[in-house]
């Protein structure tokens, strides 16, 4: 389903323009990008941590590129203002319609805004549970060879657009696998972390993602291993990651959790439950984002 090629040049020089004029160099907050294999715990991961951050004081901007548009259910939202969220592709076309402008021009309207996380949630995303700020960018699948499908590079130069003060966090929720890293999609991220579970082809992916991070120019990756039954999976992972374990900054084992099953899609009740040893896993993990996000000079 490829868009007429006028409407593909107008929608990727919108996309040039903001990536123009986004500010280079370093930002005080941090960006985390959170990947990995389909059904390994990402969209869980994400949103624990997103809540674990804003209770202790950051604010967050959850992001959610997968086109399946499951984090904010899992962030809490209720279900009729999670159906009623209109992601920011479908946004950015009403803007177009608004303004009459040709089709694809009303994008680069996005260059008015003050690119701040406060204002580009005012006007696409939505204030969640627990403070959490949330922005559903409605990415387009990636349909038969050929389509760039240019409205993904215009979303991702939103995202780089918006500059982080100190306190502010971006944690990215993104789609099962690696060929979205392929495209633009990590740039200018601090940190990635992969998520696996203790099976052969989820390990897979995870060490072609720590391959292709590493490319990207991400200086941090962490590996997530989720769902741990026992110390036997451990051994397996590491087993199955040989030279490749090397990649990571730092690697966390994270148990299975039977609670989880009881209170999804909303996660966040299982946070109450502070003796776990799933939620002690997460709290270890976001000390290490925000120790590695930490800038030298903040
Ligand atoms: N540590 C865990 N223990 C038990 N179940 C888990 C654990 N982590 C995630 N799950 C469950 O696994 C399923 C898939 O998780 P999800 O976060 O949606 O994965 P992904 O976003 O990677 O596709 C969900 O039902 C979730 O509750
Ligand atoms: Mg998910």
């Amino acid at each position: 389903m490829c868009e007429s090629k006028d409407r593909k040049e107008i929608i990727l020089d919108a996309a040039h323009t903001i990536d123009r004029n986004t500010r280079e160099g370093s930002e005080e907050g941090f960006r985390v990008v959170i990947a990995g294999k389909g059904g390994v715990g990402k969209t869980t991961i994400t949103a624990l941590l997103s809540h674990l951050l804003a209770r202790d004081g950051h604010t967050v901007l959850a992001v959610d590129e997968d086109p399946q548009m499951n984090l904010p259910y899992a962030m809490g939202v209720p279900r009729e203002r999670s159906d009623a969220i209109v992601p920011l592709t479908k946004n950015l076309d009403y803007v177009e319609e608004k303004t009459g402008a040709r089709p694809g021009a009303g994008w680069g309207l996005m260059m008015t805004l003050n690119p701040d996380v406060s204002d580009v949630v005012e006007r696409f995303g939505i204030k969640g549970p627990g403070g959490v700020n949330i922005l559903v960018m409605g990415t387009v699948v990636q349909a038969a060879t050929g389509c760039l499908c240019p409205e993904n590079a215009l979303l991702e130069s939103v995202v780089r657009y918006i500059n982080l003060r100190e306190g502010e966090v971006i944690l990215m929720d993104t789609q099962a696998g690696v060929e979205h890293f392929g495209r633009s999609i990590a740039q200018g991220f601090d940190q990635a972390v992969l998520v696996t579970d203790p099976t052969f082809n989820a390990v897979q992916v995870a060490k072609h993602a720590a391959v292709l991070t590493k490319e990207l120019g991400i200086p941090t990756v962490h590996l997530v291993v989720n769902r741990v039954r026992s110390e036997k999976d451990a051994i397996k992972v590491k087993d199955l990651l040989g030279d490749t374990a090397d990649l990571f900054t730092e690697m966390f084992f994270l148990p299975y959790e039977e609670q989880l099953i009881e209170c999804e899609p909303d996660v966040e009740p299982m946070l109450a439950s502070t003796s776990s040893p799933f939620v002690k896993g997460l709290r270890a993990v976001q000390s290490a984002l925000v120790q590695y996000g930490t800038k030298p000079d903040s």
